[in-house]
């Protein structure tokens, strides 16, 4: 761990150039139609999340790769605070880029190409970790080289965070090293994802369906019992603490560690403004949590920053642009 005193974060993960066409349609097979609009907006998970940790006040660094295309990305995620000396750029890749079809009824459709996201150096070099305290990863890079970072952290002693986002695949998920890991952070879907893979009793389980439409109380009851499930589960481990978003419901959270075995809830923050746009919630949440975290403050504390910083997210446009500066959200707080 780092000799300093100061917390560091390191994100590994994803950056992506997000480029949004805004049309009448989604384009049909064979079809040609021209955007009305085309915004492009940095993105990615891990470049969200980093962004988020710094946004809330916290030093780190973001390791990942980008091509050529993408050092206006870097440049922006700079003056966001996060830092780039592992940020690389490979000349002979592209940047992770989102094709955005967002239609004028509200329907989306997204083409990824994960481009130098994907570029793993071969032999994979050990991670080094020693000038940081926190480590925070997500699900757009090979999964080889998150699990790598994860072991390391264990190593050194690190607070390790994971938010499995997108999914991993059941076999994965079995497979998966949950010892190294601190902190889990799963919306209700990727809560009951990761109990479906754990399930091997029942020969074909049935989905949980529509989640986001249960009244609260029924989806805090179910949420609760899933994540007191996964505690029990061979699989898994007792000693991870668990933080379930809600959507507008708020958050579940579980921190077995502190030697509690009780699923707290809270609310979502009080929205003052119209609902806008959730994309970038999760990672709002997810790079807030880790910044609050590095302060050492209470877990109530850290989560109620985080809810009002999310509440602000959804209130404004943007995955990146809607993640409000901690002044803002301890304004709103007060
Ligand atoms: P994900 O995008 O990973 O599914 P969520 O949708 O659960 O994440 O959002 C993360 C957090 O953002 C929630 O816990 C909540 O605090 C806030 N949030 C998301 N959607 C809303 C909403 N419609 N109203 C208020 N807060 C919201
Ligand atoms: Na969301």
């Amino acid at each position: 761990m780092a000799s300093s005193s100061q917390p560091k974060c390191l994100v590994r993960g994803s950056i992506n150039i997000d480029e949004f066409f805004a049309l009448p349609h989604i384009v049909r097979p064979g079809e040609t139609i021209s955007s009305t609009s085309l915004t492009k907006r940095a993105g990615g998970k891990g470049a969200n999340q980093a962004y988020a940790v710094a946004r809330g006040g916290g030093a780190v660094d973001l390791d990942g790769c980008i091509g050529k295309d993408g050092e206006w990305v870097r440049g922006f995620l700079k003056e966001g605070g996060v830092s780039d000396g592992k940020l690389i750029t490979l000349d002979d890749e592209l940047t992770g880029r989102a094709i955005i079809q967002s239609a004028s009824d509200g329907e989306n459709s997204i083409v990824l190409h994960a481009g130098a996201n994907y570029h793993l150096p071969s032999p994979l070099p050990s991670p080094n970790l020693q000038a940081y305290t926190h480590v925070l990863l997500q699900n757009e890079i090979p999964l080889q080289s998150t699990l790598s970072y994860l072991k390391a952290s264990k190593q050194e002693g690190l607070i390790s965070v994971f938010n499995p986002s997108p999914m991993l695949s059941p076999a994965q998920l079995r497979e998966f090293p949950w010892d190294c890991l601190s902190w889990l952070i799963v919306n209700e879907g990727e809560l009951f994802d990761l109990l479906d893979a754990f399930d091997e009793s029942q020969t074909k389980k049935k989905k949980q369906q529509n989640l986001e439409e249960l009244e609260l109380e029924e989806l805090k009851k179910r949420s609760t019992e899933g994540i007191l499930n996964l505690h029990r589960n061979s699989y898994f481990s007792k000693d991870i603490n668990i933080i379930c978003t809600l959507g507008s419901k708020g958050i579940l959270y579980s921190n077995p560690t502190s030697g509690s075995d009780d699923v707290g809830h809270l609310p979502a923050g009080k929205l003052v403004n119209p609902l806008k746009d959730t994309t970038g919630a999760g990672d709002c949440f997810a790079g807030y949590f880790v910044a609050g975290l590095m302060r050492g403050e209470g877990l109530e504390q850290v989560l109620k920053t985080c809810l009002t910083a999310c509440a602000i997210c959804v209130e404004n446009q943007g995955a990146m642009e809607s993640v409000p500066s901690r002044e803002t959200v301890l304004s709103r707080l007060s």
